[in-house]
């Protein structure tokens, strides 16, 4: 088969579509023919040589993808050969075919295009087992998502809102902010011009919001404490912004705050397949019902995988990114 090989650590240049063996088939996975694979940011870090794969996983990049079945493993009794479906993957998206835990493999919502039921599992399965399984954001609660205009935010911002809390995004532009305001953010704050920990205390009567989903980390830190309420909870995805920083504990402690982070990619397959059983019996029928879409910015064929890398590290785009084989 062919699949984007990272040829070296470096920039987009390093990504080359090369022949390579397919993958072999475990009892408890199955084999799907790629569709359509999305785009992480974690994808241009593992292409710099920052973020290996999880030891077993493809060495391809690629956290998500959706096609149709054709193999299915001893085990794996769900899926049969023909099934068209989407899946978490700990890697090897970028490619014509590529095995998976059945247990990762999720059905493609009603509605939803083959192709673009490939930009949902890593956003859905982040989201939902970070702001609702941890945090637990609940309806009527007030919810700031950092980045609306990302791939993570353009879903988070969705699925609170059908949720029922209120969100406030931040991004880097009017653009984003107008696409944000679209999806349902109730307040878009242009963090380029505004402040944003004065706009959240502004908007939530000078208390602050209840849950805040941020991938900025330590740069940002200081600011999301300082915005959030009494019992507010912190959940870090990422370190953009950096990811060593100094906490005055004595905040925490006044307003008994929560800090957490985690990621995805290196949960064990056991423990994916909890978050996607979720995602699948909560957030599926949110999807269907047309509640929750799919934000694609652009589609590209899978030798233009330098081209979309280069475009995700302009974050000119809104929303995921796909590669078509
Ligand atoms: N922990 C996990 O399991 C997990 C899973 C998935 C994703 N993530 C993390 O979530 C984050 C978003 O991922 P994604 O794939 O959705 O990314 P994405 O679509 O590429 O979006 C990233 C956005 O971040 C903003 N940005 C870039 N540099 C920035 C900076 N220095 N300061 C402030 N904002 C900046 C940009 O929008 P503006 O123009 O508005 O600045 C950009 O569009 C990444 O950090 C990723 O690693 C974590």
């Amino acid at each position: 088969m062919k699949a984007v090989v990272i040829t070296s650590p470096g920039g987009p240049e390093v990504l080359q579509l090369q022949e390579v063996r397919d993958p072999e088939l475990k009892d408890d996975e199955v084999l799907m023919k790629v569709k359509a694979t999305a785009l992480n940011r974690a994808d241009t870090i593992q292409r710099k040589g920052l973020y290996p794969p999880p030891k077993g996983a493809s060495e391809y990049p690629g956290l998500e993808c959706s096609g149709t079945i054709v193999a299915v493993g001893k085990k794996v009794s769900r899926w049969k050969i023909g099934d068209e479906v989407c899946a978490l993957l700990s890697g090897g998206g970028y490619a014509e075919k590529v095995a998976v835990p059945a247990g990762q493999v999720l059905p493609v919502p009603h509605g939803v295009s083959l192709q673009d039921a490939a930009s949902l599992p890593e956003v859905a399965c982040t989201v939902w087992s970070t702001v609702f399984m941890i945090s637990r954001l609940s309806a009527g609660e007030t919810f700031l998502i950092h980045g609306g205009s990302s791939g993570i935010g353009t879903f988070a911002i969705q699925i609170a809102k059908y949720q029922g809390a209120k969100v406030l995004v931040t991004a880097g532009s009017e653009e984003k902010l107008a696409v944000c305001k679209n999806l349902g953010a109730d307040v878009c704050i242009n963090y380029k011009t505004q402040d944003f920990v004065q706009r959240v205390k502004e908007e939530t009567g000078g208390k602050g919001v209840d849950v805040i989903l941020d991938y900025l980390g330590a740069s940002y830190l200081k600011r999301n404490l300082e915005s959030l309420n009494f019992d507010g909870r912190l959940f870090i995805i990422g370190t953009m912004g950096g990811p060593v920083a100094e906490v005055d504990l004595r905040v925490l402690l006044a307003r008994r705050l929560t800090v957490q982070s985690a990621g995805l990619r290196h949960r064990s397959p056991e423990n994916k397949a909890v978050i996607v059983s979720e995602v699948e019996k909560i957030v599926w029928p949110a999807i269907s019902a047309g509640n929750v879409k799919p934000v694609v910015y652009k589609s590209l064929p899978l030798s233009e995988a330098a081209e979309a890398h280069r475009l995700m590290e302009s974050s000119e785009h809104i929303g995921k990114i796909l590669l078509v084989p």
